[in-house]
């Protein structure tokens, strides 16, 4: 069994994003459907205002900067960075304002000798392998009493999209991905949550608890649309199964989804977390 290797897995990481960010952003983030409802609340809960000078971490295609750029109007700056070029050249065809600014740049390298009035991260966090690093950057440019606002998803219990197919997976290609590779549910309870940012120092914080909902259409649309969505990387991986083994796990997909199908139709609940937290002293370097 392959082990985590950091170097290996953000490669991946942007060549999958790279490939992906097209259908991401029209099909999911600019609809703002099923937990994309969560980029209205997080503009709302971050309390971000006219004139703020904000980052927007692991920004992707743009949607929560573009929002931000809305909101601080043209006395404010916001600034998305991202590691994935492909998300980026997106964000910048339609965040079009003077106030936007992205750059391509791993989270856990960021440095700016500027200091910001507010930090936004959504869907993020959990594909940072050292959330710690991370956090403790922010702290260094984040202003003294200044807030950060992070999204996640919940657990695979509370946020079973993912779930459903890769529990089935895993049965038949425990490989898949190496061991202790990130996942999406990594930060899925509020304590989790909560934890990783006390650890990091921050206070006040405050963890949001939203409950939405994701109809992919069938069972049949649900499943084609994951392997539409897989990246190539990933599609490889599936070559090792024989024709018998791909139906069988299919067959425990589809029985994984059955409790959340209704006249034909999947309809998946999906908890959102968003976390709130202050940073209570600038760090130094
Ligand atoms: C699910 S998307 C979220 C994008 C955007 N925030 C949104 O809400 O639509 C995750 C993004 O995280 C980015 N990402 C993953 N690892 C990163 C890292 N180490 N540093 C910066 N961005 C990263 C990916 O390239 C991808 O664009």
């Amino acid at each position: 069994m392959p082990r985590f290797d950091p170097r290996t897995y953000k490669k991946r990481i942007i060549l999958s994003w790279n490939e992906f960010a097209p259908k991401y952003h029209s099909e999911w983030a600019s609809k703002e459907i099923g937990p994309f409802k969560s980029t209205s609340k997080l503009i709302t809960i971050s309390g971000i205002k006219k004139g703020d000078f904000v980052l927007d971490l692991a920004c992707g295609t743009g949607v929560v900067t573009k929002k931000i750029s809305s909101k601080i109007g043209f006395s404010g700056k916001v600034v998305g960075v991202d590691i994935s070029p492909g998300p980026i050249k997106i964000a910048k065809k339609w965040n079009t304002k003077k106030n936007v600014k992205f750059f391509v740049i791993d989270a856990e390298k960021i440095k700016f000798d500027k200091e910001f009035d507010a930090v936004t991260c959504q869907y993020g966090l959990m594909f940072f392998p050292n959330v710690q690093l991370v956090l403790r950057k922010v702290r260094k440019f984040l202003k003294s009493d200044g807030k950060i606002t992070v999204v996640v998803h919940g657990s695979k219990k509370t946020a079973p999209y993912f779930s459903c197919i890769s529990n089935a997976v895993l049965k038949f290609i425990p490989e898949f991905l190496p061991l202790g590779t990130p996942t999406v549910h990594r930060f899925g309870t509020k304590n989790l949550l909560k934890k990783e940012f006390e650890k990091a120092g921050f206070k006040k914080i405050k963890v949001y608890e939203f409950n939405f909902k994701y109809n992919p259409g069938t069972f049949q649309d649900y499943w084609r649309d994951y392997f539409t969505n897989l990246t190539t990387p990933l599609k490889r991986k599936f070559k090792s199964l024989n024709s018998s083994q791909f139906i069988a796990m299919k067959k425990m997909t589809e029985k994984n989804t059955k409790k959340f199908t209704k006249n034909g139709k999947v309809i998946f609940p999906w908890r959102v977390l968003i976390l709130t937290a202050v940073n209570p002293k600038k760090l130094s370097d």
